[in-house]
């Protein structure tokens, strides 16, 4: 039996449809691209802006944000034919099995767990530090061991993933409603930011827009980009190259927008509604992106923006405590969407997964009432809770982000297959200029990766190969696909 065996378009719908694993159809095209939103707008921009800015690109973070959304809009269009093509649960994971084989879209969905739970983890380490800075202007100190990015035992990062575990399993709509909510809350503090932050921009923090490059320290081996190793340049900081390095690190902002994908099944136009879902969440974003950089740069010497809250720390800076405040509040909702929806994404990819077999299948059962997949939803709950709660995650966010620039070109090829070894499907959108743009977006995918330090890279190869081991002894062995006769494929 071929690791390469493929399982057909009709047969994944099919499955969508099988009674015990039905999921509730919903969502509308609004309720989709406010999802994205809620996924995309988080760690990013409220905490990585300023660490990118001080560390990496200087001013010109905001020309990382423009690189990291074209990169991220090329594959967005890769995304949405798929998805307007096979409307299933596994998104990305399902796009591989159905063109590339079963072993790359195990590896697919093996390699998604760096982007959903390693993400949601990671966001709830950084949701548990917003916290602990928030009730500190109260006058309310946590003790250290217990919260914020250096605690032993993370424990407001663990309450907010499992009360979110709760709202996923209550349903699809509660999940969507309370997103809703949060959206809004957290729109109107981007905006606020770039409206008022204006009046205290000065230029003269623009003056050196591309600071010169400037050599790493020589202990940063490691954290050095793999392409500047790779060609034996001296790593550097700032300059174009920092620009590059640090879109490579923003990109981390962008991540979300294929989530909507894997709210397929629970769409009730899912042909029509996911490519705007997709592509509407990622240009509003984007747009903000731009802005909120530009004007934070602007506010406040970028060697001096704040590594944990710099959208709050510039208006600190310039006196105004109260919108400060606000900010650190709007971010703190925020962020908890982010959880949210990545675990979302994760618990539908693992339904999706076992429904196949390739994990056990009594996890995709799901619950007669609320209509979600509870079982798998607990776990991943319980297990991302069990991350955050212990391990010191800040550093991982790069991690994230290899994982879905994976992810992203093994869509953009599947593409142009699909394309081949299907013309026949109905597309309700149709990705420009096949196959330029899946080819321009796995060539922007792995630059960018090439520009993510040689230590995630390490990272990276080894989950990879535990993921390869985890295939043979057991997904190739209980594989649905490999059971049953195939399909007569057109
Ligand atoms: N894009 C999400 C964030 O910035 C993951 O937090």
């Amino acid at each position: 039996m071929s690791i390469f065996r493929t399982k057909s378009v009709e047969r994944s719908m099919q499955d969508t449809e099988a009674p015990e694993h039905r999921l509730r159809r919903s969502l509308s095209a609004l309720d989709l691209t406010v999802f994205g939103v809620g996924v995309i707008v988080g760690t990013g921009i409220f905490v990585l802006t300023g660490q990118v800015a001080r560390d990496t690109a200087g001013p010109a973070v905001a020309l990382s944000f423009v690189i990291a959304g074209v990169v991220c809009a090329l594959a967005a269009l890769c995304y949405a034919e798929f998805a307007s093509t096979v409307p299933v649960a596994g998104s990305a994971y399902t796009f591989s099995y159905a063109t590339l084989g079963e072993f790359p879209a195990w590896i697919v969905g093996w390699d998604l767990m760096l982007e959903l739970a390693l993400g949601g983890a990671v966001v709830a380490v950084g949701w548990s530090g917003y916290f602990s800075e928030l009730l500190a202007t109260f006058g309310v100190h946590l003790p250290a061991t217990f919260a914020g990015e250096q605690a032993t035992f993370n424990i407001p990062a663990v309450v907010v993933v499992l009360v979110l575990t709760g709202v996923l399993v209550a349903g699809i709509k509660l999940s969507a409603r309370f997103n809703l909510v949060v959206v809004g809350i957290k729109v109107a503090v981007i905006l606020l930011v770039i409206v008022a932050g204006l009046f205290f921009v000065r230029s003269a923090n623009y003056a050196s827009f591309i600071p010169p490059s400037q050599p790493l320290p020589a202990e940063g081996g490691l954290q050095a980009p793999l392409i500047q190793v790779m060609f034996g340049l001296t790593p550097v900081a700032y300059g174009v190259f920092g620009i590059f390095a640090g879109a490579a690190v923003v990109f981390f902002a962008f991540i979300g927008f294929d989530v909507v994908a894997t709210a397929a099944e629970e769409t009730r136009k899912p042909q029509r509604d996911l490519p705007i879902g997709i592509i509407a969440s990622l240009a509003i974003c984007t747009v903000l992106y731009v802005a909120v950089s530009l004007v934070v740069v602007g506010m406040q010497p970028y060697n001096r923006l704040s590594r944990s809250a710099p959208l709050a720390g510039a208006f600190r800076v310039v006196g105004q405590d109260w919108l400060a405040t606000i900010i650190s509040v709007g971010a703190l909702a925020g962020l908890t969407t982010v959880v949210m929806i990545l675990m979302l994404g994760q618990s539908r990819i693992f339904f999706a997964m076992s429904r196949d077999n390739l994990l056990p299948r009594g996890l995709a059962a799901v619950h007669p009432r609320f209509g979600t997949p509870y079982r798998i939803t607990i776990i991943i709950g319980v297990a991302t809770a069990l991350l955050a709660g212990f391990i010191p995650l800040s550093a991982l966010a790069e991690l994230v982000n290899i994982g879905t620039l994976f992810a992203f070109v093994l869509v953009s090829v599947g593409v142009v297959i699909l394309r081949r070894t299907r013309p026949d499907l109905p597309r309700s959108f149709h990705t420009p200029l096949v196959p330029l743009v899946p080819a321009l977006s796995v060539l922007a995918c792995v630059y960018l990766m090439l520009n993510l330090p040689v230590e995630t890279w390490l990272r990276f190869i080894i989950w990879m190969a535990i993921g390869v081991a985890l295939y043979f002894v057991y997904g190739r062995r209980h594989s649905r696909v490999g059971d049953e006769p195939a399909m007569p494929v057109k």
